[in-house]
Formats: structure tokens, C-alpha cells, sequence
């Protein structure tokens, strides 16, 4: 089995593992089971300044998305944070931690953008001997409105002032936790930086309303007839979190900025994109929400025995596909293909062909008794009709050889690299970059 132990700021984790700041890590009792099933570490449900406790709405906090087989797809959420009193978290984190000393517990925050709250704060998480902080400027719901939350990661000068004021009044390490409702995550990430955060987590959840009631005509979920925006995590989310993930890993500002990532991940799969996209750890929420903490024992043994595999370490993973991130303009135009259909695979279900011939580019022939074939002289190579088919691996996109006519454009294909940097079509065409 490969070691998947973990050393993220020099926090220590038995694997990448962690739950992120919701409710499975809102009590001791879920936190303590959480990690008698396996999970390498915890960020602790946010906490806030000290005083009455927050009030959550008593209807329901969740609206959600499903699949055709109601497999839970996405899930919004109107949930504050902790609405526990302060000091029983922090007598709980405290027992946590010295119960578990070999598991990292990192305590999520979030309290009024004033210097003196934080720094009131602080040297009470830090008397837990929790491993770290997460500051979060993520939730799009609630607590925004109060100034809070994605308020703050919104602004990135708020971001590196926060996170400033912190690094000052603290010697744990600061994770900044990033809000996706904003147009270019490599903004808060620099600031973020400039600020001193050791690392960047993210996602938090993204704004939405999943559903309209059609009968009552309000927003799920619905209070009283009365629906608001909440927070959208879960499988669904997973495409946005990674492309932000790699944003950050490959941007000349940040690079090397250790990373969290978060958003979706339900398998070990999951997990190890993340992993090779740049972050050092992974955090789940609606995955174990849905099925529960044990799903993190089939992604311990699914990322070991891949690691196994593949005859590599958890350090050689992360970050390997940082390098082939790129930019649209360094795409290689001679990488030529046709998509192939395994007649024997097919069951002529027809999807493909409705497909490209309404909404792309007429190239599949279906002929009287239903044999579909793809027409190499039309065919552009979209893989629309890949992702149509519901037969897993019936149509394969194969590349053509080099020195083929391609019998669509008429261009032989070529096996030197070349891309629109360099295309005669740009009228800002230089020599090869990259
Ligand atoms: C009910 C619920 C409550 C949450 N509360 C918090 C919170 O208090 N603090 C926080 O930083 N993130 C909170 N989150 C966001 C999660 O930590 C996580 O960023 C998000 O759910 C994406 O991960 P996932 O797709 O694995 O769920 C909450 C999410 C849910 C579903
Ligand atoms: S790859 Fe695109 S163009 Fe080619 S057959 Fe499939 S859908 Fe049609
Ligand atoms: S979508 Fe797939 S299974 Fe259906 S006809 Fe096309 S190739 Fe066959």
C-alpha cells in the first residue's frame, strides 16, 4: 500500500484526506467518528466571535439537484456557520485534538472585518493546540450580507488585510479558504499571498437557487413560501473548483502557493485530479453528507492502489498535470482526429447520429437498418458523439498518422507541433512560444 501520509504547511495528516468546515465537523461526536472511519484531518465547522449564538432558519436548509437515477448531483445549502456556543467548540476542539494528536484539525473562522475580532480570536484557537486556521471568506449566503463571508473574499484588498492582521496575531498557519463567486480566482489568491495566507483552500460553495416551486412559486428551499439564494457544492461544482485550482497553480504570482482543494470530490478519482492539478490535500463535505464517513476508506485504498500502479508517491502526483494546463493558443492544430465507432459495442440507439447531424457536422451515416458510421471527410473531431453515446468506450477518437491526407481539409497531417501563435489565419502570428 502506498503511503499517502501527508505534510501540508508542516500539519501533519496520516492522508490527504479532510473533512471540510460544515456540518459533519460541527461536534465532537462527528469529528471523533469521522476519524475512527479514516479521515486524515478536519476543518472545524466555522466558528464566530463569542456572544449569543447565530440563529439558522428551523424550515429546511437544503435544495438539490439529481440525476436521472436521483444520485445527488448538487446541493445548496442556507446554513450559517456554527450556531454553538464558542467556548463548548473550543473545549471540544481542545479534547479532539489531544485525543487525536495524529490527525490534523484545522478551526475555520469567520468574524467581523475589524482587526480587534480577529485578534480576539485567535489566542483562544490557539490555546486548543489546533494545528491551524481557515479563514473563511467563502459563504455567498447569509453571513455576506453581514458583511462576512464572501463579502470580504470578494475584495481582494479585504482579502490581504484579513489575512495580514492574522498572520500578525498568530503563530498557526493561515489557510485562506476562496470564494468561486467572482470572475478571476487569481485575483483573491494574490492577495491572498501579499497578505502572508501559508496556503489557499478552495472551493466554498457557489451562489444559486437550485428550484422554483411551480405550485407555491418559491425558491427551494422554500421557508414559509419564501426562498433566498444558498451555497452550491457537490459533484456537480467539481469542473469549476479544478479549473480554479489550476488557475492558481499555474499562475506566475502564485505558483507554489500550497493549495486545498475542495469542490466535489466523492471518489479517489476526484481527489487525485485535484491532487495532480497543484493541491497538497483534499476536502470533502457533500460526499460525506451523502454517504456517509466511510466512503473515505474506498478512497484511501483507491488512491493507494492507483499510486501502486502507476509506481509513483503522493508527492510525485500532486501538481503533475499542472504542466499541462495551457493556454487555448498553445493547443497543437496538427493533432488531428476521427471518431471511430465499434460496431460491435453499438446498439444503435442513434444518439450519435441525431447528435452531429442536428448540431453538428452531418458526420455520421446511419444506414436503412441502423448501422452508424462516421464520415471521415466531415467529420471535425468535436467528440460530441463521444459524450452522447451511452455505451462506455464505443466511440473512441483515433488519431490520424502523420503523413495521412486528412481527407476533410485535404491537408496532409504533420507531426511537427504548431499552434495559432504561429498559424498564418493570426494576424498576430510570432514564432512558437512555449
Ligand atoms: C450545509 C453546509 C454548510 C457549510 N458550512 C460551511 C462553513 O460553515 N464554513 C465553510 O467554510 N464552508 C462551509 N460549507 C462549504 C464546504 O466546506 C465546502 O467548501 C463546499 O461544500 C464544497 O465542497 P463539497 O462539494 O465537497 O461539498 C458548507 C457546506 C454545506 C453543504
Ligand atoms: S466527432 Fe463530432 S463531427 Fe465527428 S462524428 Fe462525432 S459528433 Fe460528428
Ligand atoms: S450513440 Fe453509441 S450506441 Fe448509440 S448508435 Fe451511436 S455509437 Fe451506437
Amino acid at each position: 500500500m502506498a503511503d499517502l501520509s501527508t505534510d501540508f504547511l508542516g500539519i501533519k495528516s496520516p492522508n490527504p484526506f479532510w473533512l471540510a468546515s460544515a456540518p459533519p465537523t460541527d461536534k465532537a461526536y462527528n469529528v471523533v467518528r469521522a476519524f475512527e472511519a479514516g479521515w486524515g484531518g478536519v476543518v472545524w465547522k466555522t466558528l464566530g466571535e463569542a456572544g449569543p449564538p447565530i440563529v439558522n432558519v428551523n424550515g429546511p436548509r437544503y435544495g438539490a439537484i439529481w440525476g436521472a437515477d436521483r444520485r445527488l448531483l448538487g446541493l445548496n445549502n442556507i446554513e450559517l456557520i456554527t450556531d454553538r456556543p464558542l467556548e463548548v467548540n473550543l473545549r471540544e476542539i481542545k479534547q479532539v485534538k489531544r485525543d487525536w494528536p495524529d490527525r490534523a484539525m484545522i478551526v475555520s473562522l469567520m468574524v467581523p472585518c475589524e482587526e480587534q475580532a480577529w485578534k480576539a480570536i485567535l489566542p483562544l484557537v490557539e490555546e486548543t493546540g489546533a494545528d491551524g486556521i481557515e479563514l473563511n471568506f467563502g459563504c455567498p449566503h447569509g453571513m455576506s450580507e453581514r458583511g462576512m463571508g464572501s463579502a470580504v473574499g470578494q475584495v481582494p484588498e479585504y482579502i490581504e488585510m484579513v489575512t495580514r492582521w492574522c498572520k500578525q496575531n498568530t503563530r498557526m498557519p493561515v489557510i485562506v479558504k476562496l470564494t468561486p463567486n467572482i470572475t478571476d480566482i487569481r485575483y483573491p489568491a494574490r492577495a491572498a499571498k501579499k497578505g502572508g495566507a501559508d496556503a489557499v483552500s478552495l472551493i466554498n460553495t457557489i451562489s444559486s437557487i437550485t428550484s422554483v416551486n411551480l405550485d407555491s412559486f418559491s425558491p427551494e428551499p422554500s421557508i414559509d413560501g419564501r426562498g433566498t439564494h444558498g451555497g452550491y457544492c457537490g459533484p456537480a461544482v467539481k469542473p469549476i473548483a479544478l479549473n480554479m485550482v489550476a488557475e492558481i497553480a499555474r499562475d506566475a504570482e502564485t505558483r507554489g502557493l500550497p493549495i486545498s482543494g475542495i469542490g466535489g470530490v466523492t471518489t479517489w478519482r476526484d481527489a487525485a485530479e485535484f491532487l495532480a492539478l497543484g493541491a497538497g490535500t483534499v476536502q470533502v463535505c457533500t460526499a460525506a453528507m451523502t454517504y456517509g464517513f466511510k466512503i473515505v476508506q474506498e478512497m484511501i485504498s483507491g488512491l493507494s492502489q492507483y499510486l501502486d500502479e502507476k509506481e509513483i508517491t503522493l508527492a510525485e502526483l500532486t501538481g503533475r498535470a499542472v504542466p499541462n494546463v495551457t493556454d487555448w493558443q498553445y493547443l497543437n492544430l496538427n493533432y488531428v482526429t476521427k471518431a471511430r465507432i465499434d460496431q460491435d459495442a453499438c446498439i444503435k440507439c442513434g444518439r450519435c447520429y441525431a447528435a452531429c447531424e442536428d448540431t453538428s457536422h452531418q458526420a455520421i451515416a446511419m444506414s436503412p437498418d441502423r448501422v452508424f458510421t462516421v464520415k471521415d471527410d466531415e467529420c471535425v473531431a468535436c467528440n460530441l458523439c463521444v459524450n452522447v453515446c451511452p455505451v462506455d468506450g464505443c466511440i473512441t477518437m483515433e488519431r490520424m498518422e502523420a503523413g495521412v491526407v486528412d481527407p476533410r481539409t485535404g491537408v496532409t497531417v504533420s507531426d511537427d507541433y504548431a499552434n495559432w501563435t504561429t498559424h498564418p489565419n493570426n494576424p498576430a502570428a510570432r514564432p512558437a512560444a512555449e
